[in-house]
């Protein structure tokens, strides 16, 4: 299996382009305490090339937050995928449950890793369902989720698969999935994947694990949850926790 990946999603949390530069440039010194692990900042659209710049020639890269379904025209407010290859980004996150939260949906997700993938974007596609059931019904959403898939081979290539589910976002670790169940979930994954893309591709795409991972609970979910990295909200906006995340996740 390929490197261990770490997205940092900061959603609103880091505004200011000097917290943002000395953030990523402090993380670029210190990258010798995660050697070999690969590292993804994804700041808000107006940090973006401040990110890019400062980690110019860098091991670690640069990621958006969203992208619009549309490549050009009159779409006021939008980014488009080339748009974010033009300025040096390198991966973008898909259907995060705050952006279906706001109204977007399967539909446009698949649009969107199109998009990415025709701009060379790595997509990393967020998947998770809201709740979980007694009667195992959230493997259905799940499912639902992943079937945007079937028949989009030119997005499966750089494909990384983030599962977050939507009950664990923004709360504390001790709320966190619990590794076994995580377990379980991860091997559903890889199951339905290779129901919707080739079984050999199936196998290679990493997933991550994100809903309130912290210092404290990201050993465990490593070790036990196989999951092969983490997307990091707010932990990852803490310069501190997000380098013990990152340390965590050396082999
Ligand atoms: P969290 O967010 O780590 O704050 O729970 C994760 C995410 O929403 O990507």
């Amino acid at each position: 299996m390929k490197k261990r990946l770490v997205v940092a999603n900061w959603k609103m949390y880091i505004q200011s382009p000097q917290e943002a530069k000395k953030f990523v440039s402090t993380l670029r010194r210190r990258s010798r305490l995660f050697s070999g692990v690969e590292v993804v900042i994804a700041p808000t659209h107006t940090l973006l090339s401040t990110v890019v710049l400062a980690l110019k020639g860098s091991q670690i890269k640069p990621g958006a937050q969203d992208v619009s379904i549309f490549d050009s025209g009159a779409h006021t407010g939008y980014v488009s995928a080339s748009s974010l290859k033009h300025i040096g980004v390198t991966h973008v996150i898909i259907s995060h449950s705050e952006r279906r939260a706001q109204g977007e949906n399967d539909e446009m997700f698949r649009i969107e890793l199109e998009r990415a993938a025709q701009a060379g974007l790595t997509p990393i596609l967020c998947i998770g369902e809201t709740e979980r059931h007694v009667d195992g019904a959230h493997f259905n959403v799940i499912e639902k989720q992943l079937s945007i898939l079937s028949g989009l081979k030119s997005a499966i290539d750089k494909l990384v698969i983030a599962y977050e589910p939507v009950w664990a976002i923004g709360k504390t670790a001790s709320e966190a999935m619990r590794p076994q169940e995580l377990t379980e979930t991860v091997i559903f994954i890889r199951k339905t994947l290779a129901d919707y893309i080739d079984r050999k591709d199936a196998l290679k795409i990493p997933i991550l694990y994100g809903g309130s991972a912290e210092p404290s609970n990201v050993g465990d979910l490593l070790k036990e949850g196989q999951v092969n990295g983490f997307l990091v909200g707010h932990a990852s906006a803490e310069f501190d926790s997000f380098i013990q995340i990152l340390k965590a996740c050396k082999k």
